[in-house]
């Protein structure tokens, strides 16, 4: 029986997120959303099309009015309008109204480029989350924003769009290749971090299971992990104040995505921005060195990078002005109390910035060292 978690917008139940260990149960799911009189269709990447796509198009076929698959090609780089834009015309080809229905299925930039779509198409439909990478479990697919990158700038255009229901098929975990999935541990990582100590020690308890995918540890981790986002995204769903904690290791870490050219998955991102941050912690001793050691080296077992070569630092710190987060011209930059409890900090400036990333920073001279 699949577990459920309510997230509730505006203090009203808003959507479930259902914890599942196969796809078979989305039909009663989508039944409950009164998918028999819509049309749907099933938006993914090249990748998960093969995967997980053609299957989940036939387990729908007859389910409901009409059933059609839509894949762009997998990667950051198709996080953008002209994707969109292709999503947009295969629906009014398709003939989809406002009352259908669009499923997206895969990783963090499917479900914001669909969330977009969805927010858009004839002023908004609706849309359903079904995310199949570890990142997208734990974070992107929960809380409503969705939205695309705009000139290499990281979610600069979007909107936020609540789904009608988020699925996760957990066991989708275990084809996942190892970089996309000790990519998203990184969020995971954020959760115990600004939130919730006992999960960060219930982390560093369960590496090995976790290392080793075993799909009960990944259950409660995973739900672990939706519980304070839920708490966090429940309180301030539109990121008016404490959501932006959520933002932790990403203004650093969305500034080296960038200057990277998106070589780098997101969540590789938010490790080194999560070690930048928490160096600027250790720093103004909110951080002792030993805890800040500690939470560097947390990073290596999952294979996350902790050092990064090939950029220069003082663009990095110029990038972290052009982010979104961004307010009267000052960075609301998440740094560490302690482990456990993170807070928005208006006052850090640029030479600290740059500090923690030459922290980083692995150049070629250090390689001859
Ligand atoms: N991923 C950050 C947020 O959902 O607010």
């Amino acid at each position: 029986m699949a577990q459920r978690l309510p997230i509730l917008f505006n203090k009203k139940p808003c959507y479930d997120i259902v914890f599942s260990k196969e796809f078979n149960e989305l039909l009663e799911e989508l039944g409950e959303l009164g998918v028999t009189e819509k049309r749907l269709c099933i938006v993914t990447d090249s990748t998960v099309k093969e995967l997980y796509g053609e299957s989940l198009k036939q387990l729908l076929e007859g389910k409901c009015k009409k059933v059609c698959l839509y894949a762009f090609p997998a990667g950051e780089n198709s996080k953008t309008l002209d994707t969109v834009k292709e999503i947009y015309k295969f629906l009014i080809e398709e003939g989809f109204g406002r009352k259908d229905m669009l499923l997206a299925l895969g990783g963090g930039v499917t479900g914001d480029v669909t969330g977009y779509a969805a927010a858009t198409y004839m002023r908004g439909i609706d849309y359903v989350q079904i995310p199949t990478t570890l990142l997208a479990q734990t974070d992107s697919s929960v809380g409503g924003k969705t939205g695309v990158d705009f000139d290499g700038y990281k979610n600069m255009v979007g909107a936020f769009k609540m789904p009608k229901l988020v699925y996760m098929n957990l066991s989708v975990l275990k084809s996942l290749d190892n970089r996309q999935y000790f990519a998203g541990f990184a969020e995971v990582m954020k959760y115990g971090l600004i939130k919730d100590g006992a999960f960060y020690e219930w982390l560093i308890s369960n590496m090995y299971e976790i290392c080793e995918r075993d799909l009960d540890v990944l259950e409660e981790m995973i739900m672990k992990s939706c519980t304070v986002k839920k708490l966090v995204v429940e309180k301030d769903p539109l990121e008016e104040g404490d959501r932006a904690l959520l933002n932790f290791g990403h203004t650093i870490g969305h500034a080296i995505e960038k200057a990277k050219g998106f070589e780098l998955l997101h969540g590789e991102c938010v490790a080194l921005g999560s070690v930048a941050a928490a160096y600027i912690s250790w720093k103004r001793e909110l951080l002792s060195m030993e805890e800040f050691y500690e939470i560097r080296d947390m990073f290596v077992p999952f294979y996350l990078p902790i050092t990064v070569d090939g950029i220069d630092p003082e663009e990095i710190v110029k990038l972290t002005k052009s982010d979104k987060k961004m307010e009267n011209g000052k960075i609301k930059f998440v740094l560490l109390k302690k482990i456990g409890k993170a807070v928005i900090d208006r006052s850090v400036t640029e030479e600290e910035i740059l500090a923690a990333v030459k922290e980083i920073y692995f150049s070629e001279e250090d390689a001859h060292e």
